[in-house]
């Protein structure tokens, strides 16, 4: 898809919001006979054989508009121009008092990206996507604008692909040699660590997890430091589980195994965000870590019952080996403030049955143990669209958690299932770094489709991160 400035060519879309009086003779045809009235998202087609082409789109109310509200609008209508085999378009930006003409076509650029998503690579008979052109006219500068759009949609694309990719395919040594041949060429220090070396940094309870596959575990730091004049070096984390069987405690089909490739979705969100800032070269500090493993069954699984050390020093009794992906956080998150020494830490995992059962697929369960940076985070996932939910979380959660053989156990039961799993990750969180986790079992793979996301991997909060880092 190309975009183009000030450049009056192809089909007309008329911005059209609720109540709005324009002197157009199609507009106050379609009015009166009630085929558009501007309402949120209506498309009215006037498309005659010859003759000037119009589509006129409906943004609701002017003074209720939201950022979010155009990335969906203009997904919906680069649909709409694919169907009627329209390939250019040209849109002049509208003034909207709360929304400035900069934040619009940045929402504008996305939302029609958004609608050239595919993941085809496995059809043998696949239909090459039309290049549709946008002609974007504005009396402002935007060039950068549509520059940095772009980059938020690859890196989003980016994390889309890699969940959805198969674990036939990626596993964790061709995830390590993805994260190197993406990220390094754009200044990020990749560091990769076989099953030898992980022994060697003590990452034990991720050993215990990857240690039944074939697919050897690998440990991924990957350094993005572009910024010498501050002190803040950022964490993140992600759960790089390429495949989840449960293990022992294994997971009935029915419910799912087939899509436990998408367990490494925190992974593919902390690849995708560190290939959008460093894409973008923002001026911060930031250190990702993943550790990536497969959750198999065989004769050197470890077991429902087992006690194993972790990278912190602190032991934990296994009573589920499906709840693996908080064991091997545990290690991640201890390595990333102990060892590393980030100022902050944000953790995103697939991590829950429970948040999707609390959240659906619609909210990111998060779980925090400081206000301040949630409410940061909070910001930044509104004006991103992705929409995240805080759990609560007190001493009467953290006792569920405790194992009266081991220092804690690795499934406090049932109930609050979500909270549980994250205040388990909190206990190995190394120096009182302020933390956040972020349960995405629900968001980053969806059964069908909501918004502009598609069925499958959406790469959520690629750009929430971004736009928290990026501040
Ligand atoms: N990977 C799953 C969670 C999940 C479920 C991700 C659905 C995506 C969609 C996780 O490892 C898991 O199995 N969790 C268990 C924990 C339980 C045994 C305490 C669960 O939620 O059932
Ligand atoms: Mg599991
Ligand atoms: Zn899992």
């Amino acid at each position: 898809m190309k975009f183009n400035v000030n450049l009056k060519a192809g089909i007309s879309i008329e911005i059209v919001f609720e109540g709005e009086n324009k002197d157009n003779r199609v507009l106050t045809y379609a009015k009166d006979k009630d085929l558009f009235s501007g309402k949120l998202g209506e498309v009215y087609s006037y498309l005659p054989f010859d003759g000037d082409k119009q589509i006129f789109v409906g943004l609701g109310k002017k003074e209720e508009l939201k950022e979010d509200e155009v990335r969906e609008v203009f997904f919906k209508l680069v649909k709409v121009l694919l169907t009627n085999k329209e390939y250019e378009a040209q849109v002049e930006v509208p003034s909207i008092e709360h929304v400035d003409k900069n934040t619009f076509v940045k929402a504008l650029v996305e939302g029609s990206l958004h609608a050239t998503y595919r993941f085809d690579k496995y059809k043998t008979d696949k239909k090459e996507l039309p290049e549709i052109t946008i002609n974007i006219l504005t009396n402002k500068d935007i060039s950068e604008d549509i520059k940095e759009a772009e980059a938020v949609i690859e890196g989003i694309f980016f994390a889309r692909d890699l969940v959805n990719e198969r674990a036939e395919y990626l596993y964790p040594e061709t995830l390590a040699d993805i994260a190197k041949s993406e990220l390094s060429p754009l200044g990020v220090e990749v560091d990769v660590y076989d099953e030898k070396q992980c022994e060697e940094l003590g990452l034990k309870g991720l050993l215990a997890v990857g240690r039944a596959s074939e697919r050897k575990p690998r440990f991924i730091v990957m350094k993005y430091l572009n910024n010498k004049n501050d002190n803040e070096v950022i964490g993140l984390v992600g759960k790089g589980v390429t495949y989840d069987t449960g293990g022992y405690s294994i997971k009935p089909t029915a419910n799912s195994m087939d899509i436990m490739h998408c367990d490494m979705g925190g992974a593919g969100t902390v690849l995708g965000t560190m290939k959008l800032i460093a894409t973008r070269k923002i001026k911060k500090n930031v250190i990702a870590v993943v550790g990536a493993c497969e959750n198999m069954v065989s004769g050197n699984s470890y077991k429902p019952g087992d006690i194993i050390p972790t990278l912190s020093g602190k032991t934990v009794e296994v009573l589920n080996t499906d709840a693996e992906g908080r064991i091997t956080l545990a290690d991640s998150v201890y390595y990333v403030t102990n060892e590393l020494k980030v100022n902050k830490v944000i953790d995103l995992a697939t991590l829950t049955g429970a948040c999707l059962v609390a959240l659906g697929e619609v909210y990111t369960g998060a779980v925090t143990n400081n206000q301040e940076f949630y409410n940061e985070l909070s910001q930044a996932a509104k004006s991103a669209g992705e929409r995240v939910w805080q759990m609560p979380a007190d001493d009467s959660f953290r006792k569920l958690n405790k194992s009266s053989v081991a220092d804690i156990k690795n499934t406090g039961g049932r109930l609050g299932g979500t909270i549980t799993a994250g205040l388990f990750i909190e206990y190995f969180v190394a120096n009182n770094v302020p933390w956040i986790h972020l349960d995405i079992a629900g968001t980053a793979y969806l059964s069908k489709p909501e918004k502009y996301l598609p069925k499958g991997a959406t790469g959520i909060h690629v750009k929430t991160l971004y736009n928290l880092l990026n501040k």
